[in-house]
């Protein structure tokens, strides 16, 4: 293993492939079930009323005598890379090649009924979540934020796709400000969050870190017989996630393919 930049990276692996490691991430907090660690987080900016996740700069790294491109950067005091989203065979896909020119808007992919007003692979805006602080679906409490589901950096034929859960809350402004029950908020996530979310916006993939199957934030009603109708929940296995509780874990992302 090698250290590039605080960073560990194992270069060269059993698989052959590059760019794997031990990686510290933020993500939201596994809170119930199988699932042992949390979801990465997602920075996102907001670009012309649009949302946009962030992606790292790039550069190129050896390390173990393989020479390959690495998007990585500080965020917010945290070490930020595509590595966080190296898992659950994300790292194949083709959005997760560090090339920055990939279009990385949030385009939506309908999984809420409010979202059939939009067409599939339309860019999600601001506009479209006026409604955040009453919005609710019957599952669980109204007002706790509007959510969506989004595609991001998959556009292109036979490509695969990189599926985000975006939620604009209330709870985001608090969680920054260390307001309220987020005052023992660490002051390094506060910072964290401040970085990698824009008005109100927080995002994280939507791969369950269990054994890989879509979770959802008020997509299923018999969510709440586990307790997770206000929480994300996968239904493959029952784990439960939080979406109000940041928090920084590290493991083992894998390697992708050689270049
Ligand atoms: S709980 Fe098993 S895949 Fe999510």
């Amino acid at each position: 293993m090698t250290t590039v930049g605080g960073l560990a990276v194992d270069s060269a692996t059993d698989e052959g492939g590059v760019g794997g490691g031990t990686v510290p991430y933020v993500g939201i907090k596994n809170i119930a079930g199988p699932a042992n660690r949390p979801m990465p987080i997602v920075p996102l900016e907001i670009s012309d009323g649009a949302l946009r996740g962030i992606w790292p700069s790039v550069s190129e790294v050896t390390a173990g005598g393989d020479t390959f491109r690495l998007a990585k950067g500080e965020l917010g005091g945290a070490t930020y890379s595509q590595q966080w989203f190296q898992y659950c065979g994300l790292e194949v896909a083709e959005g997760l090649e560090p090339d920055p020119e990939r279009d990385g808007f949030l385009r939506s992919k309908t999984a809420y009924d409010w979202q059939s007003q939009l067409d599939d692979g339309d860019k999600l805006r601001v506009e479209h979540f006026e409604d955040y602080e009453s919005w609710g679906n019957n599952i669980g409490s109204d007002g706790l934020g509007k959510p969506a589901v989004a595609t991001w950096r998959s556009q292109g034929e036979d490509v695969k796709e990189i599926q985000v859960q975006v939620l604009r809350t209330p709870v985001v402004s608090k969680m920054v400000a260390g307001e309220d029950e987020y005052s023992d908020l660490a002051g390094e996530l506060r910072e964290f969050l401040k970085a990698a979310t824009d008005a109100d916006f927080i995002a994280w993939m939507n791969r369950c870190t269990h054994l890989c199957c879509n979770p959802g934030y008020k997509t299923m009603s018999g969510s709440a017989k586990f307790e997770a109708a206000d929480k994300v929940y996968c239904n493959c296995h029952q784990s439960v996630y939080d979406p109000f509780s940041p928090t920084t874990a590290t493991f083992a992302s894998r390697p992708r393919p050689q270049e």
